[in-house]
């Protein structure tokens, strides 16, 4: 016998019964989208490696130790993207589309690449919801990206979900805060692992998010990042505070949230959500200011803030809530005989023509193997189709959660199924 192969560590296969919370969380996203005036953008999912490198930062986890990275056959260093901001801000300098228009909103979703270590809600592929705002540098638009965020997680009626913000200061009056905070980590250096002793000499911040405990314990004794805004970044944090404030937005000041990527500047944010089905991985989101990036990458002087949700932990959150998101059949159709099959298929092909969701046994079978399958679907209504419906063109319509038959004319069949009021939905059998 051939030898199975499996899928790849850490990327999941979704599956019709599945896919349902996927397309539910996906199509919320796409409304919410289009009220906020957010543009679909689609990226390639492998990129120049150098685009993570010079944006996301060498130093971090993800480009130092979690990228696929790869050599394609004309010797380009290439990398499967670990996330969406840089890829969609190469797009944004690539089409220069700053000259096209002032202030640019743009979303996506789409899988992402990390060799990380996996547990529950952290994977190898995984997927993003991911939205940029171009263009404008002033607080209401990092405060209409939360109000995005929020309005989705009430649409998706996930609750117990806390938005963090701080703010990282900008290059004015982040080295003051940053010789500080070497200073402090310098005279812990002892307690660092062996990653974050070098993280230090290159990229003290980077400690901050360790996932060390050790580090962790370190970082939360260590310089508060708020104390040494300069003006313009402390006006723009209090602003951000007092839009949230008008929005009703709740959200929690949390001055160790630095983020695992190194181009942010002033405000960055995450939502986090309390629910032990995610475990450790509770970060349901995040994103953040990077006024900087466009110009490190070699574009236009623009101003951009974004976000990425997690949607495998969304996915999660939503599973355990316990509601269902299969659409079920509005009618079952069986064949009683032989004869009727081919009466049964075209029926179906018609009714669902005519917009309704039918299931059939294309095997045929018995009745009662029918009847079980019917059970099973969930499906609203059976239709028995046998010689005397085809003959009378009368047939009825069994409610499969109890109640008397209805009868219907087999012309008019997509009509009478509309008419009759919704019942709780039947259990499906086992
Ligand atoms: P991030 O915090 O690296 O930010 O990822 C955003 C979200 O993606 C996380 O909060 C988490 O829900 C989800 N996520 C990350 N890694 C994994 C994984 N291995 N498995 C499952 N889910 C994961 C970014 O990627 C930034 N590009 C966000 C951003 C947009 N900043 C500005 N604009």
């Amino acid at each position: 016998m051939s030898q199975k192969i499996n899928g790849v560590k850490g990327m999941n296969d979704l599956l019709p019964g599945e896919i349902e919370v996927w397309q539910f969380v996906e199509s919320t996203a796409r409304t919410l989208f289009g009220r906020f005036g957010y543009g679909e953008v689609r990226t390639p999912m492998v990129e120049d490696t150098a685009l993570f490198v010079r944006s996301v930062g060498e130093e971090t986890d993800i480009v130092g130790k979690e990228m696929y990275t790869f050599e394609d056959k004309g010797g380009r260093s290439l990398s499967l993207r670990p996330e969406g901001t840089a890829p969609a801000a190469r797009a944004y300098i690539e089409h220069s589309v700053s000259n096209q228009e002032p202030v640019s909103r743009w979303f996506y979703m789409g899988p992402m690449f990390r060799y990380e270590r996996m547990k529950t809600g952290r994977y190898r592929q995984f997927s993003q919801i991911g939205a940029e705002a171009y263009g404008a540098k002033e607080p209401a638009q990092d405060a209409e990206l939360m109000d995005v965020v929020v309005q989705f997680l009430e649409a998706l009626g996930l609750k117990d979900v806390t938005l963090n913000i701080n703010s990282l200061g900008d290059d004015n009056c982040r080295p003051a805060y940053h010789a500080k905070l070497v200073e402090y980590l310098n005279a812990h250096r002892e307690e660092l692992c062996a990653d974050c002793q070098q993280r230090l000499e290159r990229n003290p911040l980077r400690v901050l998010d360790c996932k060390n405990e050790k580090c962790q314990a370190v970082a939360a004794a260590g310089p508060n990042v708020l104390e040494f805004l300069c003006e313009p970044c402390r006006a723009h944090f209090t602003d951000l505070q007092r839009k949230l404030g008008v929005l009703g937005i709740r959200y929690v000041v949390n001055h160790r949230l630095v983020r695992g990527l190194d181009y942010y500047t002033r405000t960055v944010f995450e939502f986090i959500a309390s629910h032990p089905a995610l475990g450790t991985a509770s970060t349901v989101g995040g994103g953040g200011r990077y006024d900087k990036m466009m110009k490190g990458l070699g574009g236009p002087d623009v101003p951009a803030v974004g976000y990425a949700m997690g949607l495998d932990r969304l996915v999660l959150l939503l599973k355990e809530g316990g509601k269902t998101f299969t659409q079920r059949p509005d009618l079952f159709i069986a064949v009683a005989d032989e004869g009727s099959q081919d009466e049964g298929l075209a029926l179906a092909s018609r009714l669902r023509r005519e917009g309704l969701k039918v299931d059939f046994d294309t095997r045929g079978g018995s009745l009662k193997s029918q009847m079980k399958r019917a059970d099973k679907s969930g499906a609203r209504f059976t239709l028995v189709l046998g010689e005397q419906e085809r003959t009378s063109g009368q047939a009825k319509l069994k409610p499969m959660a109890g109640g008397e038959p209805v009868p219907v004319a087999l012309d008019n069949v997509a009509a009478t199924v509309r008419a009759q009021p919704e019942a709780a939905a039947p259990v499906p059998a086992a």
